[in-house]
C-alpha cells in the first residue's frame, strides 16, 4: 500500500502547474470572467471604486458571500490593491461589519453598497462613503454613511448614517416646491409624474432625503461631492461635502427630476463633468445613459446611451450597471468604466466588465473588447469603438 505521504507528494506535484498557472501574473483585462486576486481567489468587491495613492490603485467593494442572503453584508467592505490595475492583492477587509443583533448600524445582515473611498489632502484622512440599509428593514431606510481611517487600507472607523439635507431646500427648488405641497398616494396614478415635480423631497424635507446609489467625486480644486438616487431613486441628488469630507454642506441640487438614474458614476475630462448611470430594473442589467455638464451643480445635458454594439449590448450595457470610471495614471484622457455583472442568486459569483470609455463627437461611449490592455486603446482612443481601421 502506497503510503498516505507518497499519495500526497504525488498529488502536489501534478497541482503544482495547474496552481502556478492560477497564479500567473495578469497581462490584461478579460471583462466578464472570473478575475483571481494574487492568491488566485475572484476578487469580491462588488460595487466598487478605486483610489489612487501614492503609486498604488485601492479597490474598494461590497463583500459579497454565496447563496440567498449574499447580498448583505456579513463581512463588511473589501480592499484590494495593485501597481498595475491588472494584478489585485487582497488587503482585507477595509471596513468590517458590527457584531449581529448589536444594533449597530452597520451590524452584520445590513445592506452596505457602492463604497467609495476618497482622500483628504487637508486632514490627510480617507474618508470612506456609502449606501446602507438597516438590519430588517428592506431597502427603506436609504442612508448613506461614513467612515474613517488614517490607512488607505484601514481598518476604517465608522462614523454615522444619515439622511442627507434635513430642513433644506436644494439650490434648484422653486417656490413651488416650498409652498404647495403635492399628495401622493400609493396608487395614485400619477405618482410617477407626482413624485418627479417633487412630492418626495416635500415629503422628506424635514427628515432628510433618501440616499441610495451613489458615489463621490473629488474636483481638482478638492472640492468633493455627494451623489446618489434619491426621492425614491427617482432623482439624483447632487451634494457638495464639508471640507474635511465628513459632512453634508447645506449645498445641493435635483438632476434628471423623474429621469430613475441609479448607479452613478462620473469623471471629469477637459473641464466637462460627465455622468454614467443606469436606469432603474433593480440587479437585472438595463441601457446605461450618460450625461455632461460644465458645472457639476448646474446645466446636466442628456447625451443618451453610451453603448455602442448589438442591441443587446445597448439594452443592457454588457449585461451590467455601471459603478465608477476610472482615471488610469499617467495615460492623458483614459478612463476604464467599471460596471457589475450582477449574480443575485450567488452574489460572491458576480463579474467584473472593465472597458476603456472612449469619445465619440463630445460623447462618452463604450463598446465591447473580449480582452483588451491598457495599450490596446492607444491606436483607437477617441475613435468610435466600432470604427474599423
Ligand atoms: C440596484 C442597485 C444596486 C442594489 C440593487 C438592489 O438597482 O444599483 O446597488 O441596490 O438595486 O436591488
Amino acid at each position: 500500500m502506497m503510503k498516505l505521504s507518497h499519495i500526497l507528494v504525488m498529488l502536489l506535484w501534478v497541482g503544482a502547474p495547474a496552481i502556478a498557472q492560477q497564479l500567473k501574473a495578469h497581462t490584461s483585462f478579460k471583462p466578464g470572467q472570473i478575475w483571481t486576486d494574487t492568491d488566485g481567489k475572484h476578487i469580491n468587491a462588488h460595487g466598487g471604486g478605486v483610489l489612487y495613492h501614492k503609486g498604488r490603485y485601492y479597490w474598494f467593494g461590497e463583500h459579497k458571500v454565496g447563496g440567498r442572503d449574499g447580498n448583505k453584508a456579513m463581512v463588511g467592505v473589501s480592499c484590494y490593491s495593485s501597481a498595475d490595475l491588472y494584478n489585485w492583492k487582497n488587503e482585507g477587509i477595509a471596513l468590517p461589519v458590527a457584531a449581529e443583533n448589536s444594533g449597530a448600524d452597520i451590524e452584520k445582515g445590513a445592506v452596505i453598497e457602492r463604497p467609495k473611498v476618497i482622500y483628504n489632502k487637508k486632514t490627510k484622512q480617507f474618508v470612506m462613503w456609502f449606501h446602507l440599509e438597516l438590519k430588517g428593514q428592506g431597502y427603506n431606510a436609504a442612508r448613506t454613511a461614513v467612515a474613517v481611517s488614517d490607512k488607505v487600507t484601514g481598518p476604517y472607523t465608522y462614523l454615522r448614517s444619515l439622511r442627507p439635507h434635513p430642513g433644506v431646500w436644494p439650490q434648484n427648488a422653486t417656490n413651488s416646491h416650498k409652498t404647495e405641497p403635492i399628495a401622493v398616494a400609493d396608487k395614485d396614478p400619477e405618482w410617477e409624474q407626482k413624485v418627479a415635480a417633487g412630492a418626495f423631497l416635500q415629503r422628506d424635507f424635514e427628515g432628510g432625503q433618501m440616499s441610495r446609489d451613489m458615489t463621490l467625486f473629488v474636483d481638482e480644486d478638492g472640492t468633493a461631492y455627494h451623489i446618489a438616487s434619491s426621492e425614491e431613486n427617482r432623482t439624483l441628488h447632487i451634494s457638495k461635502l464639508t471640507d474635511d469630507y465628513l459632512e453634508f454642506t447645506d449645498e445641493y441640487v435635483r438632476v434628471f427630476p423623474g429621469g430613475r438614474n441609479e448607479a452613478p458614476a462620473i469623471f471629469k475630462k477637459n473641464g466637462n463633468y460627465y455622468m454614467i448611470t443606469s436606469g432603474l430594473t433593480g440587479w437585472a442589467p438595463n441601457a446605461a445613459r450618460s450625461a455632461v455638464s460644465d458645472n457639476m451643480m448646474a446645466g446636466w445635458k442628456e447625451l443618451g446611451n453610451p453603448v455602442r454594439g448589438t442591441e443587446g449590448q445597448k439594452s443592457t450595457t454588457f449585461e451590467s450597471q455601471s459603478t465608477f470610471i476610472l482615471p488610469v495614471q499617467g495615460k492623458k484622457d483614459m478612463f476604464i468604466f467599471m460596471a457589475d455583472r450582477w449574480r443575485p442568486e450567488n452574489p460572491i459569483d458576480g463579474r467584473y466588465i472593465w472597458l476603456p470609455l472612449q469619445f465619440e463627437d463630445g460623447k462618452p461611449v463604450l463598446g465591447w473588447q473580449e480582452e483588451w490592455t491598457l495599450n490596446s486603446g492607444d491606436k483607437k482612443r477617441g475613435k468610435s469603438p466600432n470604427s474599423s481601421e
